[in-house]
């Protein structure tokens, strides 16, 4: 303040002063107000370099994500203080969530892994009901993880001889890896695993299934969609992939959906690091945080959950300023400035109730058809298709 008086006095800044004995003010004017406002903001923007502890990504990083990435990422972290969770699957991050998903399966407590197991055993004789008549069964599992979950449901449609294709998606190269060791080692030959890379956000699958759909077999093939383990409640809105998934479905193919719904005991349940104590950042939110070589000197993390927002998430919250300096190569840099006291979003998971699901499902067009929890009332699954009994005749 006091140096903008001096620079007031000096005619470098354009602010109106005001004498009183022998004390100098700014004087409370709606111009000033202004010009104080200007100030403060090109003040931020030509702040000394010192101010900001500068960081740039490691080598690795370059490697592991695509240039579009690349600006994904700058564009969540300036616009939205967020890194999109995906990013956490690629390369090294595939491997922390094999080795959290090998936990889940040996520990004596409830987790998502099982919670899903336990649901798709549980309903084979409802989704037998649905396949009924059908030669070819084709499973499209968005989001694919270790494919864990899945290996009874392959096994089931195997031995009744009706599988036909099975088709993991991902975003991670490192993760759709990871499926298909585990499916050859669980099935050998058996079943051939189809790995794309993919935004299940923005990219249709449509396009995979032209061939079956054309064939003189089209009738008798189903097309049975998996999205498990809630991978879209850490979307930025939990429908977010749900309008590619419905775009890219025939008249009687099915989509699963499991998550853990809404609950008093969801709300204080944090299942998110790869040790059961875990109370510091997970190895799987750390990942890219090291990548982009953000010291844990710089920040402390912050597990909570958004009542409002009815969100838990998990961000850091940096103890100095942070400018983070991207090289793509050539003239090709970007710089991205965190302010000291400013967080970064690491992850969200929305809570919604069973209701709400259905309804969201609703809302991108599903028809809702079959619904079960767990035995402990903690997580669901849904079956819904995609059209309305209505239509058959006119078809
Ligand atoms: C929560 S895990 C679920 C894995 C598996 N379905 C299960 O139930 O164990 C989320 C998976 O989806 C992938 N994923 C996350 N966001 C994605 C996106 N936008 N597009 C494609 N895959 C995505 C991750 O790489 C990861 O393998």
């Amino acid at each position: 303040m006091y140096n903008w008086i001096d620079a007031a006095k000096n005619g470098k800044v354009d602010l109106k002063l005001h004498q009183r004995g022998n004390y100098t003010y700014i004087a409370d004017t709606p111009e000033n107000g202004l010009a104080l406002q200007w100030l403060a903001e090109k003040g931020k923007k030509y702040r000394n370099a010192a101010y900001f502890k500068t960081v740039s990504p490691r080598p690795e990083f370059y490697d592991i994500y695509s240039d579009r990435q690349i600006l994904d990422i700058i564009t969540n972290l300036s616009v939205h203080g967020e890194i999109p969770l995906q990013y956490n699957y690629l390369q090294d991050g595939a491997k922390n969530y094999e080795d959290r998903m090998v936990r889940f399966e040996v520990e004596a407590s409830t987790n998502s892994l099982r919670s899903t197991i336990e649901l798709l055993k549980d309903n084979l004789v409802a989704l037998d009901r649905f396949l009924k008549g059908k030669k070819k069964v084709n499973v499209i599992d968005l989001g694919v993880g270790n494919a864990r979950p899945v290996k009874e449901l392959l096994g089931h449609l195997l031995e009744r001889g009706v599988l036909h294709r099975y088709i993991g998606i991902d975003i991670s190269p490192a993760m759709l890896g990871i499926a298909e060791r585990n499916v050859k080692d669980w099935y050998g030959d058996a079943v051939k695993f189809e790995g794309y890379v993919r935004d299940i956000t923005t990219e249709q699958f449509d396009d995979l299934l032209v061939g079956d759909m054309l064939d003189e077999d089209a009738d008798q093939t189903i097309n049975l969609v998996l999205l498990l383990g809630g991978t879209p409640v850490n979307f930025r809105s939990f429908n977010d992939a749900f309008k590619p998934i419905f775009n890219s479905m025939h008249r009687n193919d099915l989509l699963i959906h499991t998550l853990k719904p809404d609950t008093e005991f969801s709300r204080r349940y944090f299942d998110l690091g790869s040790k059961s104590s875990a109370v510091t950042l997970s190895p799987i939110f750390k990942y890219i945080l090291d990548l982009l070589n953000i010291d844990e000197s710089l920040y402390d993390a912050e597990l909570g959950f958004d009542i409002e927002r009815k969100m838990r998430y998990t961000r850091v919250r940096l103890k100095a300023a942070v400018e983070i300096q991207f090289d793509l190569g050539g003239s090709k840099k970007r710089a991205v400035s965190l302010e000291k006291g400013g967080a970064i979003q690491l992850y969200r998971a929305w809570h919604l109730d069973t209701p709400e699901i259905i309804t969201e499902l609703g809302k991108a067009g599903f028809t809702f058809l079959h619904a079960s929890l767990t035995e402990d009332r903690q997580y669901f699954l849904s079956i819904s298709g995609v059209e309305h009994r209505g239509d058959v005749e006119r078809v």
